[in-house]
């Protein structure tokens, strides 16, 4: 019995440093809570504006689901498991049937030091995505590092991929996860998705980059930190592959090879242009405990109808477009309002437009109204996290048209998963335009 309970100490020891590292950090925000008058929580959020006497629109675009019977967002559901932050992907070869992947949440046990994504094949049954068979953990396996260093150190005993995005790029569907790097403490892995799951297809075939995992760099000299994450990867409009790593303050995003390695930062070449597109219509973050990030994958879109003869793509009506958030964490609850941001196809990949408002899925909570998923502060709207985006339609990857249907995957109150399907153009219209 010694034995054994002394076997196990090291992991409680592990257990105890990491929960230790999160309470410092919680503690840290907490500061800047005490130390700021809440009064002072309305000046930049639309989050706080938006309450139940005044109409969505004066803050939000709000999306509609084309799928449910109230409009509202779906919840998706992987048989008995809980878990947060969904992707969905068309089936390749069956009809109606999605491929969605989610990371698993513990419910009995407890550790954070182990990780898996779940994934299945999924219809929709009754307003809700869930999953035909039971579903199964994507087989990635743990990597090793030794660049967890001080507070961080306690990470090197990670197993298992954190936050996975699928994704479609031009040709094959992609895997991208957080995992212990080679080159900082966490960082970003990918994969071709085709290796991970049964898609109809021999895996041994595969003979492009990133057959196997492998971690996606940034270029130095760089702002690398610690951990790493919310990155994405593009296509320009010859389908060769880059990576973005931050939209603001600065954007940073560079050309990747299929060995992961990255080219030097492009950032540069579109700044003149960018540096003034982030000043007239990116959202203000106005206090330490407001932030920007990166948080979907990237799609191409063409700004005319399928349907319209006379709508060819081209560099001058085809743009890259990916989802970021506005986030901010104030009385310990984090608030995510998603924003579009378009980009050229091609160099210098230059920011075209970015959304005025901030997208609200209906179904989200409001200020003040009952009914969700665990008590919040009565002065926030519910914790929802896009993390993912896709064409809806079976055989679309990487481009599509302004009518055409999208997918968005987020998790709500970091407790389960949903998802909305729309038209795209319902957030691509009225955007604000750089020049
Ligand atoms: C609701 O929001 C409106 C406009 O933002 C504001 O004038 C009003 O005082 C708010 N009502 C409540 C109950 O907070
Ligand atoms: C899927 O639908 C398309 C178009 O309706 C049809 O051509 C195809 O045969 C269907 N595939 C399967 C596997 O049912
Ligand atoms: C990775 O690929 C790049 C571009 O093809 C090449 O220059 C570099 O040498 C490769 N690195 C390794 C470690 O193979």
């Amino acid at each position: 019995m010694l034995a054994r309970g002394s076997k196990s100490l090291p992991h409680f020891v592990a257990l105890f440093l990491f929960v230790l590292v999160i309470c410092v950090r919680l503690w840290t925000e907490k500061r800047l809570i005490f130390s700021d008058p809440l009064g002072s929580l309305s000046i930049t959020s639309p989050a706080y504006s938006g309450n139940l006497t005044s109409s969505i629109s004066n803050t939000h675009i709000e999306v509609h689901s084309l799928t449910t019977a109230d409009k509202r967002y779906f919840h998706i559901k992987f048989g008995q498991h809980a878990a947060i932050n969904a992707n969905i992907i068309p089936h390749p070869v069956l009809n109606d049937t999605w491929i969605i992947v989610a990371q698993l949440r513990q419910i009995t046990v407890i550790n954070i030091g182990w990780n898996a994504q779940l994934v299945c094949d999924a219809v929709f049954k009754e307003n809700v995505l869930e999953c035909v068979d039971p579903p199964l953990i994507l087989p990635i396996a743990a990597t090793t590092g030794e660049n967890c260093n001080g507070e961080l150190e306690v990470l090197r005993r990670n197993v298992g991929p954190h936050d996975a995005r699928v994704f479609y790029g031009p040709k094959t569907p992609f895997a991208l996860w957080g995992s212990n790097s080679q080159h900082v403490c966490f960082g970003q892995w990918m994969q071709d998705f085709r290796n991970l799951v049964n898609w109809a297809y021999v895996p041994g075939m595969l003979t492009d980059g990133f057959r196997l995992a492998t971690e996606v760099q940034r270029p130095l000299p760089g702002p690398y930190t610690a951990i790493e994450k919310n990155w994405f990867v593009f296509w320009d409009q010859n389908d060769e592959m880059y990576a973005h790593y931050s939209v603001a303050p600065k954007r940073y995003f560079s050309k990747l090879n299929s060995n992961g390695s990255a080219g030097p930062d492009l950032a540069p070449l579109a700044a003149a242009n960018d540096d003034k597109c982030i000043a007239k219509h990116m959202p203000v973050v106005g206090h330490a405990l407001e932030t920007i990030h990166q948080a979907s994958n990237s799609l191409s879109v063409t700004l005319c109808r399928r349907s319209d003869p006379t709508c060819i793509p081209s560099d001058l009506n085809t743009f890259i477009f990916t989802i970021f958030h506005w986030r901010s964490f104030y009385k310990l609850h984090a608030v995510y309002e998603p924003y579009v941001m378009m980009f050229q196809r091609h160099a210098p990949f230059a920011m075209h437009a970015i959304s005025q408002k901030p997208i609200w899925i209906s179904g989200r909570g409001r200020v003040g109204e009952a009914g969700t998923l665990r008590p919040r502060p009565d002065e926030d709207s519910e914790m929802v996290y896009v993390t993912s985006m896709s064409w809806k339609t079976q055989g679309q990857k990487y481009h599509g048209y302004i009518d055409d249907m999208l997918f968005l995957g987020f998790g709500i109150e970091d407790r389960v998963t949903g998802g909305i399907d729309f038209v795209v153009g319902d957030i691509l219209l009225n955007m604000g335009l750089c020049e």
